[in-house]
């Protein structure tokens, strides 16, 4: 399923375990050239579901709920298929792989921004949920995901981690025409000797996996997508889940009995979730997934950053996000805390 980033060569960017498309960093373990290309040129269906997230705001927990929806509770797949094949993410290198054994409607998963999904997506009738979580959890959870996984960098400091976070491809932006100049005089020699990879590496300094939280969270709103899309929250699952799996199955027509609806509500339970080895990473090799130092499946709750944030680092974080949504409609259950 991952591999291990490419050998070789004397460039940085070689021996990095991240590529970047369209200014997103993301893993090469499961990104490639030829998975952005095909994801791009993907020939979208009608029928095709897509649930979209940030990293670390419940996609594997949608990987479990859909399939179980579309079965009418038959746990079949989620005991058979791990979740990467189930529903793949489509710009991963698994999506061409598992293509065609994958049944109508198919289901995937992506982290992309709006404007690079396939081309196909737009005139299509597809269906999306977006699902969004509280983004001090989100960047909890995302530490703790860079400390057990081996094709991430090690996030070092917490706080250092936080400010990558809230910066995302930020700091580029802020920094303005005096900066740029200066970047472009330092870099000058290097451009002239033509090893651009040097400034890209530099670049990559400032990026964090998949861009900011709020430009995603953003980009996936106020779209001309009328009722092809629906919104949800990590924490409306948390709190009802029952009442989300509900929402879930009128959105693709596939009403639930309500004994499947206890079934499937009893199945994706965390603790159910956890010990479920097609969707708890444990068929993962340690030296890739190591969950002795942080589970994939961690702590499942919502606010958590309480545990982690100092008063002045919450502050910063809500400040920061704050005014980055100024001017949007966005409520979100964590606003009132
Ligand atoms: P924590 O690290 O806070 O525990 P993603 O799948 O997008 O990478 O998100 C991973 C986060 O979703 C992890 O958060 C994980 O524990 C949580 N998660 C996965 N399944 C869950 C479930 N059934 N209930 C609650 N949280 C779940």
């Amino acid at each position: 399923v991952l591999h291990t980033p490419e050998q070789g060569g004397d460039h940085p960017m070689e021996h990095s375990n991240y590529l970047v498309y369209h200014g997103l960093l993301l893993p090469r373990a499961v990104h490639s050239q030829d998975s952005l290309q095909y994801a791009e040129n993907f020939q979208v269906q009608d029928e095709d579901i897509f649930v979209v997230t940030y990293p670390k705001s419940g996609t594997t927990w949608m990987q479990e709920i859909i399939p179980l929806i579309l079965s009418g509770g038959d746990l079949t797949p989620v005991h058979t298929i791990p979740n990467w094949d189930r529903v793949p993410w489509l710009e991963e290198t698994r999506t061409s792989l598992v293509i065609d054994k994958m049944r109508c409607p198919r289901v995937f998963v992506t982290h992309l921004p709006y404007h690079l999904m396939p081309r196909s997506f737009f005139s299509s009738k597809a269906k999306v949920i977006y699902v969004t979580r509280n983004p001090k959890d989100v960047a909890v959870s995302s530490f703790y995901f860079h400390k057990m996984a081996s094709f991430l960098d090690d996030p070092g400091l917490f706080d250092k981690f936080l400010n990558k976070f809230l910066s995302g491809q930020g700091k580029r932006k802020k920094s303005g025409l005096k900066v740029t100049m200066i970047m472009v005089v330092t870099f000058i020699p290097i451009i002239i000797s033509q090893q651009m990879s040097f400034v890209c590496f530099f670049f990559f300094l400032c990026l964090v996996l998949f861009g900011k939280w709020t430009d995603h969270v953003k980009c996936w709103r106020n779209l001309d997508l009328g009722d092809r899309i629906l919104y949800i929250t990590y924490e409306e699952m948390l709190q009802d889940l029952k009442g989300a799996l509900v929402r879930f199955s009128r959105f693709l027509n596939r009403e639930l009995t309500l004994e499947a609806l206890e079934k499937v509500a009893e199945h994706c339970s965390f603790n159910n979730m956890k010990n479920n080895t097609m969707s708890n990473y444990s068929l993962v090799p340690e030296d890739i997934m190591d969950s002795s130092k942080s589970p994939f499946l961690r702590r499942g709750v919502s606010g958590d950053w309480k545990n982690h944030f100092s008063p002045e680092q919450e502050a910063k974080f809500s400040a920061v996000i704050k005014e980055e949504v100024k001017g949007t409609s966005f409520k979100f259950p964590w606003d009132e805390e």
